[in-house]
Order: C-alpha cells, then sequence, then structure tokens
C-alpha cells in the first residue's frame, strides 16, 4: 500500500498501460485522477480501480493543450486536495511514413501530443506537489527514446525528447521535493502495437507482429502489467534516491542483438 493518502493522476488513462497503471496504483491504494481524450472511455479506467475501493474520478483533456492541462490539475486538487504523482503518460504513435514524405500537420501532432503533453504536465503539476512537499513525475518515453525507426521519425523524436524534458525537469524539480524519471517500454501489448503491426504489415500484421516477439530477447512483447509495476516503483518512496532515470523494460532488446 505504497500510495495510501496519494492522490495519483494517469494520463492516458484509457488505453492499454494508463489502464494496467490505474489498476496498479489503486491496489496500492491511491486516490485516482485518470485523464484522456474527449470520448475516449474512461469509465473503463474507473472500473480498473473500483474493485480496490479507493476513490477515482475521470477528467476529459487533451494533454497537449495548457488550458486542458491546468483543468485536469485544478480538478485534481479540487477533489483531493493534493496531487502526488504524475503518470504523464499519453501519446500517439504518428502515421508510418518516410520522413521525406512525412505531412507537416501529422509531424506536429506527434510533438504536440508527446513531447509538448509531457512538459505540459509537469509545468502545471509540479506546482500543486510543490505546495503540498513534493511528489514524483513518471514519464513515459520508448525504447524509440533510445535508438532510431524507419517510417517513425515523428515519434522517435517526440519520445528522445521526452528524455530530454525529463533530465532538466529532474535537475529542476529536485531542490523542491519533485523527482522526474523516465520509462521506456519496447513493443507492449496494447492498441498502438496493434496499429504499429498493421501500419507495417497491413494485411501480413500478424507476421510483423511475430517478428518483433522473436526479435525480443525474452521471445515477446511485454505487458502493460509489467510496465506499471516499474512506474509504481519509480513513482513510490522505495525510489527516493531515483531521479532523472532512464528505465528501459524491453526484455533486454536494446542491450543488443
Ligand atoms: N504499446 C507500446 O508498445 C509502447 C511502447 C513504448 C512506449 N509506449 C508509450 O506508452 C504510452 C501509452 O501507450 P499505450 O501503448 O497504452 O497506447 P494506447 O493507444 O492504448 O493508449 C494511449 C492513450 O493516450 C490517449 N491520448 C492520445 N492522445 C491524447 C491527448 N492528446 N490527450 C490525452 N490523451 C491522449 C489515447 O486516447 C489512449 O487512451 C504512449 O506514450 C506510448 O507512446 C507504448
Amino acid at each position: 500500500m505504497r500510495f495510501q493518502d496519494k492522490v495519483v493522476v494517469v494520463t492516458g488513462a484509457a488505453g492499454g498501460i494508463g489502464l494496467a497503471a490505474v489498476r496498479r496504483f489503486a491496489s496500492e491504494g491511491a486516490r485516482i485522477v485518470a485523464v484522456d481524450l474527449e470520448g475516449s472511455d474512461l469509465d473503463v479506467a474507473l472500473s480498473e480501480a473500483e474493485p480496490f475501493g479507493v476513490d477515482a474520478i475521470a477528467v476529459t483533456a487533451d494533454c497537449s493543450e495548457g488550458a486542458d492541462v491546468a483543468r485536469y490539475v485544478e480538478g485534481c486538487v479540487a477533489e483531493f486536495g493534493r496531487l502526488d504523482v504524475l503518470f504523464n503518460n499519453a501519446g500517439i504513435e504518428g502515421r508510418i511514413i518516410g520522413l521525406l514524405d512525412y505531412p507537416e500537420e501529422d509531424f506536429d501532432r506527434v510533438i504536440s501530443v508527446n513531447l509538448r503533453g509531457v512538459w505540459l504536465g509537469m509545468k502545471y503539476s509540479a506546482p500543486a506537489m510543490i505546495a503540498n512537499g513534493g511528489g514524483a513525475i513518471v514519464n513515459t518515453a520508448s525504447t524509440a527514446g533510445l535508438m532510431g525507426a524507419r517510417g517513425l521519425s515523428a515519434y522517435v523524436a517526440s519520445k528522445h525528447g521526452v528524455l530530454g524534458l525529463t533530465k532538466s525537469a529532474a535537475l529542476e524539480l529536485v531542490p523542491q521535493g519533485v523527482r522526474v524519471n523516465a520509462v521506456c517500454p519496447s513493443p507492449i501489448e496494447t492498441r498502438m502495437m496493434r496499429s504499429l503491426e498493421e501500419g507495417f504489415g497491413g494485411d501480413q500484421a500478424e507476421m510483423i507482429r511475430k517478428d518483433l516477439a522473436a526479435r525480443n530477447p525474452m521471445g515477446r512483447y511485454g505487458e502493460p502489467d509489467e510496465v506499471a509495476a516499474l512506474v509504481a516503483f519509480l513513482a513510490s518512496e522505495d525510489a527516493s534516491y531515483i531521479n532523472g532515470g532512464v528505465y528501459t523494460i524491453d526484455g533486454g532488446s536494446v542491450s543488443g542483438r
């Protein structure tokens, strides 16, 4: 029960990793603010928290819009009186197109959600944490934040950027009691991978999936719950000396071939 009396905001809470994080934090006693886009199924996020008897609210927000981000932080503090942890996790994969042909508006959208959104999350949530003596932020990057990938230049650039933001924020915010770390998952079993498999493989999506899994040293994708376990550790007091860290959760895939 590492999050008893704590309040945790999860963005992208209606997606695969977000839902697992809601479940994990709620199972450890956290009160939850589940944030996702208008039209996403946030009821399913609330239903993940319900069995654990914790309070949970849903807020629809576009994480790339400052006013929306300010609103979810205000909503959190208005409802629960504090904000202890931000899991800054909302993200989009963008389109799979070579960088010479990548449409400008698609590039901008990926950067806006994945990079600007992470910055905005920190910008608006950290003051609420500081007002209460401190907190922890975990940003979702990717193994695509550590190496290139053909056809995914915007996504790769955004996730490299998340690591830069994480390191800078860790330096700026820790004197005020806020630790900031990043996680770098390799392919995880969520909608995003189904979309990428289809984007790369078309009607051969299943073959792409098998190939990607086989290339991982553990021979499989990761599970959202496995990511959530790392995120909960980094957000908890167990990680009290961990700041500015970049944590792969990838079965060993970035270690080499
Ligand atoms: N699945 C993977 O293989 C994988 C690997 C590495 C990193 N990631 C990262 O993990 C995070 C979660 O992805 P996932 O795999 O759960 O995918 P997902 O598509 O299941 O979930 C992403 C969620 O983010 C929400 N979202 C998108 N844009 C938003 C916005 N502007 N404002 C608010 N919410 C928004 C979506 O509605 C969705 O619910 C993303 O940042 C992704 O880049 C995923």
